[in-house]
């Protein structure tokens, strides 16, 4: 126990004080404006932001403590028990709503979480719940509209309500769904979607209450919001600051970016390879920087040869393979001007450069969920 105490201690000094060859930089005045874009085209809605997956990769208490003091904040949202243990051990007071499933043997744990809401997804879970829970607890109902993933179908929804109301100490206070297809220009499966939530929120009020808390929309969903359908966003991506969707419609900016120091120079001669299996030979007399991160700390290993990192606004080439802690940079067009530990640009939060992660996504042919979310925990997140 004692030792335990020392290392958190120690671990605080260390990430308090000592410096670091990687940073994480997150703008808040950014977080603030993108909140502030929804909660104006949305104001009848609370804002419930997703922190799960460590805030997709900002840093879950970072992100955490400093959502906990913003009033436009009703929830934080997590997927597992774990995830709320960690922002209450924080020192994070905010009401949590919790997506995933809870262990019967961990639902005590609920009891110490205090304002915490869980989503019910399933009968099953609905039984649990109903016949486990033995001290006040908020919940939403989840109904599965078509992603087919979590949620009581339409059909089961009057059973799930019947069974939930059996036990007194669960406040049902709200109705969920999720959308599986809401960034897609043609809205026919999403249509489809909300027609099956209209029904499930007549449903709802008729037998539950008829002021509740309301939602299906994450980020793009917001596209069919209106004060009949909903009453609280789910928002991730787009808190983040990222636009998704194929119109570009939202004046969002991201606010992360992610920078090493240059930790090693290297002269390369003509035709000297760089790397693991030499994928990339010098075509000329030059100098290489090496980063002290690789695909560990997030950088896809898809980058070899292809990305670009930025020093001072000058673009410069990831040249070989990426490794698992290290990335080999051409610095010849700046050799003149780069000294060791000089910061280096490796995401950036513009989202014109070739390093951002849009870009960086589109590169690696994936989402930016995936570059965001794979940014390693231990690197050091500093919100200015
Ligand atoms: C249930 C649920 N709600 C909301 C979100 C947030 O989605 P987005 O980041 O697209 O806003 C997610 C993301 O995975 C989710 O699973």
């Amino acid at each position: 126990m004692r030792f335990l105490q020392f290392l958190r201690s120690w671990k605080r000094k260390v990430s308090k004080t000592s410096d670091t060859f990687l940073e994480i930089r997150i703008k808040k005045e950014r977080l603030v404006e993108n909140l502030n874009f929804f909660k104006s085209l949305f104001p009848y809605c609370q804002i419930a932001v997703v922190l799960k997956s460590n805030a997709y990769g900002h840093g879950l208490k970072e992100i955490g403590t400093f959502l906990d003091k913003r009033e436009e904040v009703s929830y934080l949202v997590v997927d597992s028990l774990l995830e709320a243990l960690i922002l209450r051990d924080t020192g994070v007071k905010k009401r949590l709503l919790i997506l995933g499933n809870v262990l019967e043997n961990n639902l005590f744990l609920l009891k110490k979480i205090k304002k915490a809401t869980l989503l019910i997804n399933s009968l099953i879970n609905a039984k649990l719940f109903s016949s486990k829970i033995n001290f006040p607890l908020s919940i939403h109902l989840k109904v599965d509209t078509g992603m087919r993933r979590q949620g009581v179908k339409l059909e089961e929804l009057e059973e799930a309500i019947r069974i939930l109301s059996l036990n007194k100490n669960l406040k049902i206070e709200g109705l969920a769904t999720h959308l599986a297809d809401a960034d897609n220009v043609d809205e026919k499966e999403t249509l489809k979607q909300i027609q099956l939530w209209k029904e499930a929120l007549k449903i709802f009020k008729s037998l539950v209450r008829e002021e509740g808390i309301f939602h299906f929309s994450a980020t793009a969903g917001t596209k069919f919001l209106s004060p009949s359908l909903g009453n609280l966003i789910r928002l991730g991506i787009g808190f983040y600051g990222i636009d998704t969707t194929l119109d570009s419609r939202l004046k969002v900016k991201p606010a992360l970016s992610f920078w090493a120091r240059v930790i090693n120079f290297k002269e390369i001669k003509r035709g000297e390879g760089i790397g693991y299996n030499f994928s990339w030979r010098a075509d000329e007399n030059g100098w290489i920087g090496i980063l002290p991160c690789g695909y560990y700390e997030g950088l896809p290993w898809a980058l070899s040869n292809k990305g670009v990192v930025y020093f001072e606004n000058q673009p410069l080439k990831i040249r070989g393979r990426i490794s698992m802690n290290m990335t080999a940079i051409e610095i010849t067009p700046a050799i003149n001007q780069i000294k060791e530990n000089d910061w280096i640009e490796v995401y950036s939060d513009e989202v014109e450069k070739l390093n951002s992660v849009q870009k960086i996504a589109q590169a690696c042919n994936t989402l930016p969920y995936e570059i965001l979310v794979r940014l390693a925990p231990t690197i050091r997140r500093v919100l200015i």
